[in-house]
């Protein structure tokens, strides 16, 4: 019999594309997720791709009455990967109580649950935004935890904590945080990919909005940091690596290897690039050219960040596998694909 996945926010842009890993390796998967940033069209996509149409749940997990319900219909969840979140740096930190219930009271309501359990597995969506700027580069897992810069980042820092402290004293909860660096990218057949409500804050969506015409330029925030370019530089992972990254974490706990019940890793490319090497990447593997200027640095911006991957590499197993410019190459496909869509 397949095993049953939980993937919570599984009709976002990374939780999307984690499903179809999942179903592609022989799991059975059961989304909840409550559309707030998402749309249940991404549910055909996954059929497409796979031939398979997850079972769908729209639920709030912000309802513990529902997140109880759930658990009392599904009572074979072998596995949950938890992505429903709000993730906008600004709009945390004009409406930080939306985060801190969006965020930490959905994942009490399922800790409660699986800490209930003989055996629970738990994969958690954090991010390298816990290192904040990391006084040493590449940065590694041992890196200590910076203040967070906003409430969003304030919920991934507790989130882990939250965690941490319940699998101390539930060994049954066994878990892992993944940290991610800078996603990007789509499924290659462009049935999946991301997709901003509005106006987007990160950058990969901006440029193929403006090489689009959605968006009329693409200001660089700031080319004075003290990097070889002046701009900002990231570490971009490709959303299937990061996908394939969560099946082999939740593996990992479901066949017992972890020698403890919490861990944390690391998940990028270890190379990182300037925002202008971005622009290129894209202008060079898609023959586009960019609208773009120089503009103010944008407040909370870190100068660099990019993952060592020792650790996911020696201890997951797992590497990223696609480059940069097949990533963009894919984010710009997407990109035709839904302005195609809008237009019909
Ligand atoms: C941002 C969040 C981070 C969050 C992550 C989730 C901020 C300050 N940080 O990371 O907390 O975990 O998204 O996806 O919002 N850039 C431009 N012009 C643009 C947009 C971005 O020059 O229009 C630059 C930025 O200055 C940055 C780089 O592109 O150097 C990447 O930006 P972005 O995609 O927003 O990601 P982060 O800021 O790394």
């Amino acid at each position: 019999m397949k095993s049953k996945i939980l993937v919570t926010g599984g009709l976002g842009f990374i939780g999307s594309h984690t499903v179809v890993a999942l179903i592609e390796q022989g799991y059975e998967v059961v989304i909840i997720d409550n559309l707030s940033n998402s749309s249940i069209n991404v549910l055909g996509g996954i059929t497409k791709i796979t031939q398979v149409t997850p079972e769908f749940e729209n639920i709030d997990l912000r309802n513990k009455e529902e997140v109880l319900g759930f658990f009392e219909k599904h009572t074979n969840i072998a596995g949950v990967i938890h992505f429903a979140a709000s993730k906008a740096v600004g709009e945390s930190v004009e409406n930080p109580l939306l985060y801190y219930e969006n965020n930490l009271a959905t994942l009490i309501y399922l800790l409660q649950r699986l800490s209930e359990k003989e055996d629970a597995n738990f994969i958690f969506s954090s991010s390298c935004t816990v290192y904040g700027q990391a006084d040493t580069l590449p940065i590694s897992e041992s890196a200590p935890v910076k203040k967070a810069e906003s409430p969003y980042g304030n919920t991934k820092q507790i989130g882990e904590e939250i965690i941490k402290d319940t699998c101390k004293v539930h060994p049954n909860l066994k878990a892992i945080s993944l940290r991610y660096f800078n996603p990007i990218g789509a499924h290659p057949s462009a049935e999946i990919g991301e997709l901003p409500i509005g106006t987007p804050q990160n950058l990969v969506p901006f440029i193929t909005q403006t090489a689009i015409g959605k968006r009329e330029q693409l200001s660089v925030f700031g080319n004075d940091y003290p990097t070889n370019d002046g701009t900002c530089i990231r570490d971009y992972i490709h959303v299937m690596d990061l996908a394939r990254a969560h099946v082999v974490a939740l593996k990992r706990l479901m066949n017992n290897e972890a020698e403890s019940n919490y861990d944390v890793f690391n998940l990028g490319t270890g190379k990182g690039n300037s925002v202008l090497e971005v622009i290129q990447s894209f202008e060079r593997t898609t023959g586009k050219k960019l609208s773009y200027k120089i503009a103010e640095r944008r407040e909370g911006d870190i100068t660099a960040a990019y993952a060592d991957t020792i650790k996911a590499n020696s201890v997951l197993g797992w590497r990223s596998e696609k480059d940069l410019d097949e990533a963009l190459e894919s984010a710009w496909k997407w990109e035709k694909k839904v302005t195609d869509s809008e237009k019909n």
